[in-house]
């Protein structure tokens, strides 16, 4: 007799992603001017859950509005893409949102790529068992890093799937380059499904990022709980506040925690130290208008052929086809 439980077999490739030298990054970043910590470092078990948690706050706009684009909109994109594609998600995490997308655009293949080794290995083992038409195949690397696609689709379109406006924490030079990488990786039909922030009313910005059950400031303040448990730091996390506010010259919004007092801490055999009134930089997540982000992506080479938002001007959904 069978198990009652069976696993699905989905294509697993291991590319070894370098791992993140915590301790190394965290140091260089602090002793930074401004000090700094990188957001790739929020997504601990710890916070990947408070961030699941923003996503469901009532303040917190972008995960409804951008789900609710794709589903109205779904059978529009699935013109553009056309049946039996290949399609690529680079950080697919828990893969909630292409969800959505597949029973409209009946994909050939879905290569979900992430870092997280078994996060990955179980949000495709879960995707193939809800969908077992599709041929998932799971694909660990750094999809910062040039990217090696682990199957030659002959002839079938590419398309990259990069929802939740992730693109926002990437420079604008830095978004083009990333932008330019992947029309690399999807070859000449290739196509980009990308939810992008919009630019709008500073303080619905504002209250995004300072929610009123402090969701958000928890997360933020997680990277000093972090720091103190995996690299046996004493940050006394009560100096710090979470500070979130919308920089309109630059176009983007900027997450901090503020020094209260003069505090000093510990981390390996070195003492730092933080005077009042001063902050650790840790986000920033930049907000674009449509043309904005269509010229941007121009320059990486893609050409814009469609763009949706919702009724309130909040989210919007692009479709860019490789130039
Ligand atoms: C995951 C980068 C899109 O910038 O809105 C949410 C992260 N930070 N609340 C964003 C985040 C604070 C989020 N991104």
């Amino acid at each position: 007799m069978k198990a009652a439980l069976q696993e699905v077999d989905i294509a697993f490739h291991d590319f070894h992603p370098p791992e993140d030298d915590f301790y190394a990054e965290v140091i260089e970043g602090l002793k930074g001017s401004p000090p700094t910590i990188s957001p790739k470092f929020f997504y601990d078990q710890q916070g990947s859950r408070l961030f699941d948690a923003i996503c469901a706050c009532h303040e917190y706009y972008p995960t409804r509005t951008e789900s609710k684009i794709l589903r109205d909109r779904r059978e529009a994109i699935a013109q553009h893409v056309g049946e039996g594609c290949v399609l690529i998600e680079p950080g697919a995490g828990s893969t909630e949102k292409v969800r959505l997308l597949l029973d409209a655009l009946r994909p050939r293949t879905f290569i979900p790529m992430d870092i997280s080794r078994e996060h990955l290995r179980l949000a495709a083992q879960g995707l193939a068992e809800d969908y077992p038409w599709l041929d998932v195949c799971a694909a660990c690397v750094d999809f910062t890093a040039p990217i090696p696609l682990p199957v030659d689709p002959d002839g079938a379109r590419k398309v990259v799937f990069f929802p939740g406006s992730s693109i926002g924490n990437f420079e604008p030079q830095a978004a083009e380059d990333f932008l330019a990488h992947l029309r690399d990786m999807v070859g000449e039909q290739g196509g980009l499904i990308i939810g992008v922030d919009l630019k709008k009313d500073a303080e619905v910005l504002r209250a995004a990022y300072n929610d009123r059950l402090g969701i958000t400031a928890a997360f933020n303040l997680n990277l000093l709980h972090r720091i103190n448990r995996e690299l046996a730091a004493d940050f006394d996390v009560t100096a710090f506040a979470h500070d979130a506010f919308y920089n309109d010259e630059l176009g983007r919004v900027e997450m901090h925690l503020r020094c209260q007092r003069d505090t000093d801490v510990r981390i390996g055999g070195e003492t730092l130290r933080f005077a009042r009134d001063s902050s650790i930089h840790t986000e920033n997540s930049y907000k674009y208008h449509v043309e904005e982000f269509q010229q941007l992506a121009a320059r990486a080479g893609f050409r814009p052929r469609d763009c949706w938002t919702d009724e309130d001007g909040l989210f919007s959904v692009h479709y860019f086809e490789a130039a």
